[in-house]
Parts: structure tokens; sequence; C-alpha cells
């Protein structure tokens, strides 16, 4: 009998191409709300499947769940601590339940460019955040890049004046909130995956994004522009459950600990590339993005920046001034 459940078995086959794991092999379930071959997380992702596929196969099999055919951000964290999922790299935005140390990289114009995002999180205090969670029952493995984000609306947005009054979908973050608010804009927060027919229906009038994510969900098509601030980070944690990590032999978990810095290393050191492709084909299928002078770029810092203050103590100042040493 064909059932929706062969159906749904027939469309994640067909999304994430991963083969059937064999009697006795270790099942690692990893869930993302992206594609797989346009975007920096989707294609850190698949090479990490293809690579335990081939490297651990007959001990461990994992098998990629991307466009959120299995979980949604919002559901996927409550899903490994239940242990229906084993890995998954939501933003690091998308934590706040857990821990308010990642707040740092929600905070606008906190880091100039991916390079100094980078060099933080390399930094003993950035790798000190991957073990922010244990408490709760996640491990950080690494960090994953995306990219810088970029604000993006039904009108012209030049100054921050141009976002008064609008809605704007945000990632589920009390920092992004307050971004939106001080900018006089009513922030909205919402699911990945609807953001594309909230901003079709009017729902929402703007959003902000990294270039992979404007295009790889199309958001550009129904924005009048995207205007490039360059204002925050957009990134990720790759993460699995302390007790399923734990729970591994010790050489498995060696051997895909290994793999996974491998990935996480060579991917973030191409993020670059793919950054740039998105962007240009944004431009190639039609888009408008619009490049801020320096004194329209100082406004947007200007009205942003006061968000620092009210974070702050969840924050650390320390942090703050560390984060800053590596802006160029
Ligand atoms: C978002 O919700 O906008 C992003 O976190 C999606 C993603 O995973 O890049």
């Amino acid at each position: 009998m064909f059932t929706a459940a062969t159906a749904a078995a027939l469309v994640m086959t067909a999304t994430s191409g991963f083969a059937a794991c064999d009697d006795g092999e270790i099942v690692v379930k990893f869930a993302h709300v992206t594609n797989t071959d346009k975007h920096p997380k989707g294609i850190a992702a698949s090479l990490l499947e293809q690579r335990v596929n081939d490297e651990m196969n007959g001990v461990m099999c994992m098998e990629v769940f991307p466009n959120s055919t299995l979980y949604n951000d919002d559901q996927v964290l409550e899903a490994m601590l239940q242990g229906d999922v084993q890995m998954a790299a939501p933003s690091l935005s998308k934590f706040e339940q857990f821990t308010k140390v990642f707040r740092i990289f929600d905070l606008p114009f906190m880091f100039s460019d991916i390079e100094a995002v980078d060099a933080f999180q390399s930094s003993d205090t950035g790798q000190a955040m991957k073990e922010s969670m244990t408490r709760r029952g996640l491990l950080g493995l690494g960090f994953w890049h995306n990219g810088m984000k970029q604000m993006s609306a039904n009108k012209p947005l030049l100054v921050p004046e141009d976002a008064n009054g609008l809605k704007f979908r945000v990632q589920n973050s009390d920092v992004l909130k307050a971004q939106m608010s001080a900018m006089g804009a009513s922030p909205q927060p919402m699911a990945f995956s609807e953001v594309y027919g909230a901003l079709q229906t009017g729902v929402v009038d703007g959003q902000e994004n990294t270039w992979s994510n404007i295009y790889g969900q199309k958001f550009f098509e129904v924005q009048d522009g995207t205007t490039e601030t360059n204002h925050g980070v957009l990134d990720y944690m790759l993460v699995t459950s302390t007790d399923w990590w734990d729970s591994l032999p010790d050489e498995v978990r060696t051997q895909l600990n290994t793999i996974v810095q491998e990935v996480t290393e060579t991917r973030n050191a191409a993020v670059g590339e793919v950054d740039a492709a998105a962007r240009q084909a944004i431009l190639d299928a039609g888009g408008v993005i619009r490049e801020l002078t320096p004194q329209q770029r100082a406004a947007w810092l200007e009205a942003m920046k006061p968000v620092w203050t009210q974070f702050e103590g969840d924050v650390g100042a320390d942090n703050i001034a560390a984060a800053q040493s590596f802006n160029a």
C-alpha cells in the first residue's frame, strides 16, 4: 500500500540521496533547513555525509535531511534531546533557549567581516562556547560559517529611516528583535521555511539574511531589492547531543570527530566563494543589489549600535572587547 509515510520516505530519499543504512551501523540523522548544493551549510553537510559513509562504512551511516524536510530549526534541538536526530547545524541565533553566550554574534556591527568572525571563534573564548550548553545536553562540535547578513524589503532601503514602520522577519532571537525595533521596524519571528511565502503575500515587508539564503530561498524575487549592509553575521554551530556523543565507542567518536574537524576546516575556508557566487547569482537572475555610501552605512551603525548596551550583561564586556580586537 502506498501510504503517506511511503510518500514521505520517497521525498526524503529523492532530496537527500542517502543510501539505506546497513544492519549494525550506527545511524546518524542530520537535519537542516537549507539546500544541499549552493549553500555553505548544505555543501558542508553533504561532504560530511559522504565522508562518514565512505570512511566509516560498516560502522556508521549518516543520513542528511535538508530543506526542513525532517525538522525546522525551532523543533530540531528538542528532537535531538529526545534522541530522534543526532546532528544539526542551526544558526547561532537559534540557541536562545540553551545559552546566552551566542548573543554576541547577533549584535549588529560586532564583526567587520567573516575573517574577524573566524578569528574570534578560533580564539580560546570562541572555542569555550562549544561547551556552553553541555549542562543542557548539547555539545558544539564546530562553528560553520555562512556569511554576513544583508537587508531587503519591498521598498529601497538606503538609510535606517527607510525601515521605519516596516515588518521584518527575524530569527527567533531577542537581540535581532531589539535590532529591528532600534530601526523603528516591527520584528516578526518566523521559521525559515515560511519566509518566502510571508514576503510574497505581504505578511512581512522585509527580512535580513546572507547572500546564499537570499538566493537559495529566492527571497530576492519577492523583494524590491537587497541592500548590502553587511551589518551582522549568520553562522552555525554543528551540534550533537552529549548523551549520544558519550555513548559512542571511543575509536568511533575519535574517527567521526576527525572527519568533522576536517570538513569544518575545508568548508569554512571556501565560504567566501559560495557567498560571492550566491551574490552574483542574484544579479544574474535580475535581482537588485544596492550598495551603501560610507555615510549611509554609518547611519545604519548609529541606529543599531545602542542594542549593544542592552545585551552587554548577557554577552560580557570582556567578550565584546575580545571580538572587537579581531576587526581589521
Ligand atoms: C534563518 O532562519 O534565516 C537561517 O538561520 C537559516 C539557515 O539555516 O541559514
